[in-house]
């Protein structure tokens, strides 16, 4: 569907924004046999930027229960294959890394990490900027600056989370920092509330979306939050598949409240994962909707926490009041702050 040169050319671009220079080490870990045709128009895109570039690949995970168990990896097994990307200037991650100690170890070394793992066509269509980063990064010094963070919906939602205990995060599409980790496509902030920081009530609406489920809610979910964990899960069909899916993991700390914050990319369509414009992938674009409110259950690792359960759920939500310290950010799903709002939504 893609002509091969316009691949080469949206890579090529992608590898000029992340930095990459002449004398550079790209490595582009891929697993099994996912994504080579990635592989090899990254490798060629990090040679007609003059850097060195080499493919590692891995076995493919054997097979689990069916369940995506966040945070395994086929490195946890190759200690000379860490050592190898820990000494790389980038690395572009087709494998999927996230939340693997391996990956946090790659990143203390000062290696960059793009991963890589979405539909050609959400590549395209939803390109990184530095406009976008602007935006993002704007954003993360706002919540980075709060100490508490509440929202609110029409459905009866009233939460408020704690914040301070952990950094605040940007993803934007694209890395240049040495040591930092991006995602392609992306266009969001979040950090977490304190362990025991979390309270109120969630209630989710129909159109809200269910990740890694890929899926919309049909019918309300009523989630009560006490102390940072859910005590209560009530609603109709989708309230029994939320609770099917948590309570699989036999882990209870798959109930822990995760990351909090909200979307960015005016570009990112809420039909996104509805036929015919769904064309796969992990649903990058529902969490980077411009306005959209998104909660997470499970680990919190990735912000230096102690919950790394293999639990885990993002959901984004349509139509939030956001507030920092009481001050609005999002008001009924539309940002108002100025200095974050889409050049088009002003
Ligand atoms: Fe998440």
């Amino acid at each position: 569907m893609f002509d091969q040169s316009l691949v080469h050319d949206l890579f090529k671009r992608q590898l000029t924004l992340c930095g990459v220079r002449e004398g550079e080490q790209v490595v582009v870990l891929s697993q099994g046999r996912l994504r080579l045709d990635y592989a090899d128009a990254f490798m060629y895109a990090a040679k007609s930027l003059w850097a060195n570039a080499y493919h590692m690949r891995l076995p493919h995970l054997l097979p689990t229960d069916g369940n995506w168990s966040v945070g395994a990896t086929e490195l946890a097994t190759n200690p000379e294959a860490v050592a190898a990307l820990e000494r790389a200037d980038m690395v572009v991650d087709l494998a999927f890394l996230l939340f693997s100690p391996e990956q946090f170890a790659i990143q203390n070394a000062g290696t960059r990490i793009l991963t890589v793992v979405e539909p050609i066509e959400l590549l395209a269509r939803l390109a990184p900027s530095r406009e976008l980063r602007e935006r993002v990064e704007a954003g993360a010094e706002l919540l980075s600056s709060a100490s508490t963070l509440r929202f609110t919906n029409r459905h009866g939602t009233d939460v408020t989370y704690r914040l301070g205990a952990y950094p605040t995060m940007s993803e934007y599409g694209y890395t240049d920092t040495p040591g930092r980790w991006d995602h392609w496509p992306a266009g969001f902030v979040f950090t977490g509330g304190a362990d025991d920081g979390v309270d109120g009530r969630i209630v989710l609406g129909p159109g809200d979306v269910l990740l890694p489920q890929n899926r919309y809610v049909a019918n309300p979910v009523e989630f009560t939050i006490e102390k940072g964990f859910i005590t209560d899960i009530r609603g109709g069909s989708d309230a029994d598949l939320l609770r099917s899916y948590i309570k699989s993991f036999d882990d209870p700390r798959g109930y822990g409240m995760s990351h909090v914050g909200w979307g960015l990319d005016e570009r990112a369509h809420w039909h996104g994962l509805a036929e015919p414009s769904f064309p796969g992938g992990m649903g990058m674009e529902l969490r980077s909707i411009y306005g959209n409110v998104m909660f997470s259950i499970g680990p919190n690792n990735e912000l230096g926490g102690p919950n790394d359960t293999a639990c885990h759920l993002d959901i984004p939500m349509r139509d939030c009041s956001l507030y920092l310290d009481d001050e609005p950010v999002v008001i009924d799903g539309d940002i108002v702050v100025r200095d974050l709002q889409a050049p088009s939504r002003r």
